[in-house]
C-alpha cells in the first residue's frame, strides 16, 4: 500500500491543547485518531494537537489506548478550567454534570466540542449566551448523526438557502433494531446487539424512546429556522409503541418501518417531530439500513439533497468530533457553533400534521371507511388496512375515537 505523505505545511503556531472528558468508545477513538494521524492533521491546519489532560468516571477501566501519558483529573470541572487546556472535548454524556462542566469551560473562555445532543437540546440557550460572552466556539458536529457532516452542511454548505424541510433517520440504534427485526431477530436481541456494538446511549431508553433522535432534530431545527427551539415543545414517539404485527402487515404491502425525524416549515410554524412511520420500499429512506443515518433536505435554491453515513460508533463519532477540533486549529471555528441566540421558533404539535395514515382493519372496515371518507382527501382500501391520505391527525384521532376504534394505525411518509 502506498504511504501517505500528506500536505507539507510545517506547523508554525503553538499547539492546540486539548482536555478530553470521557474515555468510552468515542473518547478512546478520538485519542487513537490523534495518535495515528496527528502529523497530517498538523500539516492540514498549521497547528499540532496536544492532548494535555483527560478525565472519566473510572480511571482504571481496561482501555485500548494508554492513558497514562496524559494528565489525569478526577474533577472534570478542574480539567475544564485548567490553564493548559484550550479546547474541552466532552464525550462523557449526561446532562446535569455535563452542564456544570460546560459552564465552567465556556466561562473560562475555553472552546467546547461535544457529542452531547441532550445537553445542547435541553440547555443550549444558556450555553450559547455564555459562548457569545466569552467569544468561545461550540463544536457539535458529533452531536447530530455521527460521522455525517450535517451541521456543516446546514450551517455552511446551505447558508445561502432558506431550508424548509429536513427529514431523515437520525438514530442508528433504532434503525439497526428495525433492520435486524426485518431479518427475523427479536427486539431485545437486536437492542443488545446494538449496545454491544457501541451504538446505543448509556441509557438505551433514550434511543428506543425517540428522545435521542428528537435532540438531534431540535438542533437541526434551530439551525434551519434561525431561532431557538424549546425542546419540551417537540413531539416525540419512539419505537417501543409500534403496534404488534403491523410490521409484517406493512411488509406485505411494500412498506418498511423507520424512525423518522423531521423539521418542516408549515403555515403556522415548524414541525419538529420524531415518530415511527411506514415508508414505501421505493423511497430513498427505505433503503437506509443498519446503523446508517440519512438526512434529506430541501432548500429554496439548492433544491433537494440527501446525505448518508454512519450514525453511531466510536470511530464515526470521533471523526465528527475531530472535524470541529481541526476547524478550531485552522481558525475556522464558529462562535457558539452558529446556533441562534435570538427569537424562539414556533413549534407546531403533531396533532396538526396533515398527511397519510395506515389504519389496520379486521373486517374490511366498512363503517370506518364511511366515517373517514368525510375527512380524508383520499382513501385506498387494501383489504386488511385503509390508507388514508391528506387528513389532519387531530381529525383522524377524533374519527377513530368516535368509532371506538381499538386497532393499530401508523403515520405514512413518502407517498
Ligand atoms: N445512540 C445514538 C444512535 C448514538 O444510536 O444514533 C449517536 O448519537
Amino acid at each position: 500500500m502506498m504511504t501517505r505523505t500528506g500536505p507539507s505545511m510545517v506547523p508554525s503556531k503553538s499547539p492546540l491543547r486539548l482536555g478530553l472528558l470521557g474515555l468510552g468508545t468515542v473518547g478512546q477513538a478520538v485519542l487513537a485518531l490523534i495518535e495515528q494521524h496527528g502529523a497530517i492533521y498538523a500539516a492540514r491546519t498549521g497547528r499540532s494537537l496536544e492532548v494535555t489532560a483527560v478525565s472519566a468516571r473510572n480511571r482504571h477501566r481496561a482501555r485500548r489506548v494508554d492513558i497514562s501519558v496524559y494528565r489525569w483529573y478526577d474533577d472534570a470541572s478542574a480539567l475544564a478550567m485548567a490553564e493548559d487546556v484550550d479546547v474541552v472535548i466532552e464525550v462523557a454524556g449526561g446532562v446535569d454534570a455535563a452542564y456544570a462542566v460546560a459552564e465552567a469551560a465556556l466561562s473560562a473562555g475555553k472552546h467546547w466540542v461535544t457529542a452531547n445532543k441532550a445537553l445542547l437540546a435541553e440547555h443550549g440557550q444558556a450555553l450559547i449566551a455564555l459562548a457569545h460572552e466569552n467569544h468561545a466556539m461550540i463544536g457539535f458536529e458529533a452531536a447530530v448523526c455521527g460521522a455525517i457532516p450535517v451541521v456543516k452542511t446546514l450551517r455552511e454548505g446551505l447558508a445561502a438557502n432558506l431550508v424548509d424541510d429536513v427529514q431523515g433517520i437520525f438514530n442508528g440504534t433504532c434503525n439497526y433494531i428495525f433492520t435486524q427485526m426485518a431479518n427475523g431477530m427479536g427486539f431485545e436481541a437486536a437492542l443488545a446487539d446494538a449496545t454491544a456494538k457501541g451504538y446505543a446511549e448509556a441509557d438505551p431508553a433514550l434511543d428506543i424512546g425517540g428522545v435521542d433522535a428528537a435532540h438531534k432534530t431540535a438542533l437541526m431545527a434551530a439551525l434551519v429556522s434561525d431561532g431557538t427551539v424549546d425542546f419540551t415543545a417537540v413531539s416525540v414517539e419512539g419505537i417501543t409503541g409500534v403496534p404488534d404485527g403491523i410490521s409484517a402487515q406493512l411488509a406485505q404491502h411494500g412498506y418498511v418501518l423507520k424512525l423518522l425525524g423531521q423539521c418542516r416549515l408549515l403555515a403556522h410554524g415548524w414541525a419538529v417531530w420524531v415518530y415511527p412511520a411506514a415508508v414505501p420500499q421505493s423511497h430513498p429512506l427505505a433503503r437506509i439500513d443498519g446503523v446508517v443515518n440519512a438526512v434529506a433536505y430541501h432548500g429554496n435554491a439548492a433544491d433537494f439533497g440527501m446525505l448518508q453515513g454512519l450514525g453511531a460508533g466510536g470511530a464515526a463519532t470521533a471523526s465528527a468530533v475531530l472535524s470541529d477540533v481541526l476547524d478550531i486549529a485552522a481558525g475556522r471555528g464558529v462562535i457558539a457553533g452558529g446556533l441562534p441566540n435570538g427569537s424562539e421558533t414556533t413549534v407546531v404539535p403533531v396533532s396538526e400534521r396533515v398527511g397519510a395514515y395506515w389504519v389496520a382493519v379486521s373486517d374490511g372496515g366498512a363503517s370506518l371507511t364511511a366515517v373517514l371518507q368525510n375527512i380524508s382527501a383520499g382513501l385506498t382500501n387494501l383489504g386488511t388496512a385503509l390508507l388514508v391520505s391528506e387528513v389532519r391527525e387531530a381529525d383522524l384521532r377524533d374519527a377513530l375515537n368516535a368509532q371506538q376504534y381499538a386497532g393499530a394505525w401508523i403515520r405514512v411518509e413518502g407517498v
